[in-house]
C-alpha cells in the first residue's frame, strides 16, 4: 500500500509571493510542490516557465512535481530539468513521440510522469506503464484551478491500480483537479496515492494550510 502524499498546486498561490508561498507549503507538511506550467496553447491559460522555477528552487527542499501543460513539449523538457524539476509530467497529446519524450526525461535523471485529460483513455499509455514513475489523471479539463471535480475519471484510476497489481508495476497514481474534503476519500479508495490540490489547500479553513493538508490525507 503506497503512502498518501499531498502535492499542493501553486496555481492557487499568491503569484506575487511565490517564494514565501512554497515555504508555507513546506512548513504546512506538503510532500511535494505541484507546479502547473501552462503555455496558453495546449491549455487556454499562461502561467510560469523555467526562470521562475529556477528562482523558486533555492527556497524549498521539497520535490518539484512539474506538470507541463504545453505543446510542443519535447524540445522544452531539458529546460525544466535544468531549472530544478524533480518529476516532469507530460501529456501524450502534446508530444510527437511519447516514448522519445519519456526516454529524454529518464536520460536527464528525472522522474517521469504522463498525464491524461479526462476524455483520454488509458489505452494511450498502457504500453509505457513499465517505463514511467507516475500517471497523472486529470479530474478537470486542464487550464484553471477551482473547477468542479469529474468523478467519471475514477474508473481510469481503478483500471490503472488493477494493471499495476497484475503486472507488478510500481508507478504512482496522482489525481489533479477539483480535489476537496468531500472527494479525497473516494479518490484514494479508487487507487490515487498522490493528491494534487490548489484551491482546497490554499483557501480551505481560512487558509490553514497545515490543517487542509492533514484533512486531505486523513478524511
Ligand atoms: C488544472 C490544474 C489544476 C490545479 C489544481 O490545469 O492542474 O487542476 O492543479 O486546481 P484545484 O485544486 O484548484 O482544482
Ligand atoms: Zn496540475
Amino acid at each position: 500500500m503506497k503512502n498518501i502524499q499531498i502535492s499542493p498546486s501553486i496555481l492557487s498561490a499568491d503569484f506575487s509571493q511565490l517564494g514565501t508561498e512554497i515555504k508555507r507549503l513546506e512548513e504546512g507538511g506538503a510532500d511535494m510542490i505541484h507546479v502547473d506550467v501552462m503555455d496558453g496553447h495546449f491549455v487556454p491559460n499562461l502561467t510560469i516557465g523555467p526562470p521562475v522555477i529556477k528562482a523558486l528552487r533555492k527556497h524549498c527542499s521539497l520535490k518539484f512535481d512539474v506538470h507541463l501543460m504545453i505543446s510542443p513539449v519535447h524540445k522544452y523538457i531539458e529546460a525544466y530539468a535544468d531549472a530544478g524539476a524533480d518529476i516532469i509530467t507530460v501529456h501524450p497529446e502534446a508530444t510527437d513521440n511519447l516514448e522519445v519524450s519519456i526516454n529524454k526525461i529518464k536520460d536527464l535523471k528525472k522522474k517521469v510522469g504522463v498525464s491524461l485529460n479526462p476524455e483520454t483513455s488509458i489505452d494511450l499509455i498502457k504500453n509505457f506503464l513499465n517505463k514511467i514513475d507516475l500517471v497523472l489523471i486529470m479530474s478537470v479539463n486542464p487550464g484553471f484551478g477551482g473547477q468542479k471535480f469529474m468523478p467519471e475519471v475514477l474508473e481510469k484510476i481503478k483500471q490503472l491500480k488493477k494493471i499495476r497489481e497484475v503486472e507488478k508495476l510500481n508507478f504512482d497514481i496522482e489525481i489533479d483537479g477539483g480535489i476537496n474534503f468531500d472527494n479525497c476519500k473516494i479518490a484514494i479508495e479508487a487507487g490515487a496515492n498522490i493528491l494534487v490540490s490548489g484551491t482546497t489547500v490554499f483557501k480551505g479553513n481560512d487558509g490553514d494550510i497545515k490543517k487542509n493538508i492533514n484533512l486531505l490525507k486523513t478524511k
